[in-house]
């Protein structure tokens, strides 16, 4: 059985279909990758299914279940997280604190113990530290814990922003853009990173404009164009698509002369 199923998924904003009739798999321990044209839909698909959007029309199953326009604390809670395309660090806070911060999220009444500092809320504390410096460990980041966030190049607040997502435990990562806005360096290390994690058993939905990254991590791969899949399959197939070749890979050969001129 796929662990997440995707049905049909569409939404309209006014008169535009920003996604259609969508539907693919995730299995356990796969790296899906969804890609397309800027404007394609794979934003607003991420956001239908982390339930940040309502789908207009379509089903989103987590195990078999229906989880469709289910909020995103309740998915978290089943095993569901993600991160967002910008990000959402509190960068006056420390790196620590930013990944105790993601695991509280999941933390049922901590924010009112804490405040009381009963001791049961103090020992969870503790064990929410100790499972913090575990994830900064797992993204390695665990020798900057004790630096302000602010401190961190781009690509290491990326991995913190990981860090947070992993917080939650999840059994399916949603990663957008993971390594938008990354130099060469800080994408091989996200690249490593994401291996990693759905080598641990996480499955790993990812939107992600870096090529060479998509292709050699992804088992699958789904392409949106104009809210609409083109196509679907293993990476090397992808490559080859006359379709895809088109409509994604002429636009992003325009985009990257766009960003080098
Ligand atoms: N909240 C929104 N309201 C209106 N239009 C939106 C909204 N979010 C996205 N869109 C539009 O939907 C289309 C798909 O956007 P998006 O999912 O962000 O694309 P991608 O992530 O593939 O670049 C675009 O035309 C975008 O302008
Ligand atoms: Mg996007």
């Amino acid at each position: 059985m796929s662990l997440l199923q995707i049905e049909g998924l569409g939404i309209d904003f006014g008169g535009l279909r920003a996604v259609n009739d969508v539907g693919f798999a995730l299995k356990p321990g796969e790296i899906v990758s969804v890609i397309g044209p800027n404007g394609a839909g794979k934003t607003t698909l991420f956001n239908m299914i982390s339930g940040v959007y309502a789908p207009a029309r379509g089903r989103v199953a987590l195990d078999g279940e229906d989880v469709t326009r289910m909020p995103p604390h309740l998915l978290a809670r089943r095993g569901l997280s993600r991160t967002f395309q910008n990000l959402q660090i509190f960068q006056s806070m420390s790196v620590l604190e930013n990944a105790v911060a993601g695991h509280h999220l999941h933390e049922r009444g901590s924010v009112f113990a804490d405040l009381l500092s009963l001791p049961a809320a103090r020992r969870r504390s503790q064990a929410s530290e100790d499972s913090a410096r575990a994830l900064l460990d797992r993204v390695g980041l665990g020798r900057a814990a004790e630096q302000e966030a602010s401190s961190l190049s781009y690509g290491a607040l990326k991995r913190l922003e990981i860090a947070r997502a992993l917080a939650l435990k999840p059994r399916v990562l949603l990663l957008d853009e993971p390594a938008a806005g990354c130099n060469a360096v800080e994408t091989e290390e996200i690249d490593h990173l994401i291996a990693k994690v759905a080598a641990e058993g996480v499955s790993i939905l990812l939107v992600e404009h870096d090529m060479k990254m998509v292709m050699r991590i992804s088992n699958h791969i789904v392409v949106l164009d104009h809210g609409e899949k083109i196509a679907e399959g293993e990476p090397t197939a992808i490559s080859r698509n006359p379709r895809v070749i088109e409509a994604y890979l002429g636009a992003h050969a325009t985009e990257a002369q766009n960003a080098d001129g």
